[in-house]
């Protein structure tokens, strides 16, 4: 699962750190909104995981608003970088784990997939997802969160300021559009229309719903407990 995985090769640790010091207040706000949008759905004892969490930003965010949370990270310079992030968390944990092979011992009240991470960490099939859930007590919840179709404008000025910082090549203007962006080093990332949410939501078997928050992300938020 690491060939091709660009986030994991080349832009990890000190790299996927900048690309969110970023300058453009709105992209800011969206980046805060999805995670308030979680802490305010949190009653404080739950146990969660993130998944995809990179250097454990959201992980750190959300550590005073639970009883624990753990994140997982494909790349070793992530955790790396993430331990020395968390070490004043001591409720948060970031471990080396790949989401297609997830290896817990007990079950979550709560898993994150934020920040468009169907997109950079490729879930694409209802297995995956099956699995996910798996991972989920029954009563928990799983949230998915990708891109507004509102906020296109401002996810593209962040791309750009990402590749004119060095972070991921030149955006190939031509084949970015209708929600996709490419670079000419290969870098691709999708988002998922709501109807894609809806069937994902649809496809798991359980209660769910569709949200967008801020203008920015759609959240699809799955309740593990059967659908009448
Ligand atoms: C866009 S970053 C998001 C990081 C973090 N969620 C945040 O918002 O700050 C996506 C992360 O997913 C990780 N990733 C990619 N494929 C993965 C996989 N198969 N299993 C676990 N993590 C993966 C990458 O290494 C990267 O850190």
């Amino acid at each position: 699962m690491m060939e091709n995985n660009y986030y994991a090769q080349k832009l990890n640790s000190q790299k996927l750190f900048k690309v969110y010091e970023t300058k453009i207040p709105r992209v800011k706000q969206y980046l805060d909104a999805e995670i308030s949008f979680v802490r305010d759905n949190m009653t404080g004892s739950e146990r969660v995981l993130e998944l995809g969490a990179g250097y454990g930003r959201i992980v750190k965010e959300l550590a005073g608003d639970c009883k624990s949370i753990v994140g997982i990270d494909i790349s070793n310079e992530n955790v790396s970088l993430g331990k020395e992030y968390l070490k004043d968390s001591p409720n948060a944990e970031i471990i080396t784990m790949d989401v297609n092979n997830l290896t817990f011992q007990e079950k979550f009240d709560t898993i994150l997939c934020l920040q468009n991470g169907l997109s950079s960490m490729k879930i694409t099939s209802p297995d995956l997802i099956e699995k996910i859930l798996k991972m989920v007590v029954s009563g928990g919840k799983v949230y998915f969160s990708t891109y507004s179709e509102k906020f296109w404008e401002y996810r593209l000025m962040w791309f750009k300021e990402q590749a004119e910082k060095g972070l991921l090549g030149e955006l190939d203007l031509d084949k970015t559009k209708d929600g996709v962006i490419v670079c000419k080093d290969g870098f691709k990332a999708i988002m998922h229309t709501p109807k894609d949410l809806e069937m994902i939501g649809y496809l798991s078997g359980y209660e769910y719903q569709i949200q967008e928050v801020d203008e920015s992300s759609v959240f699809l938020i799955i309740h593990k407990t059967l659908s009448l």
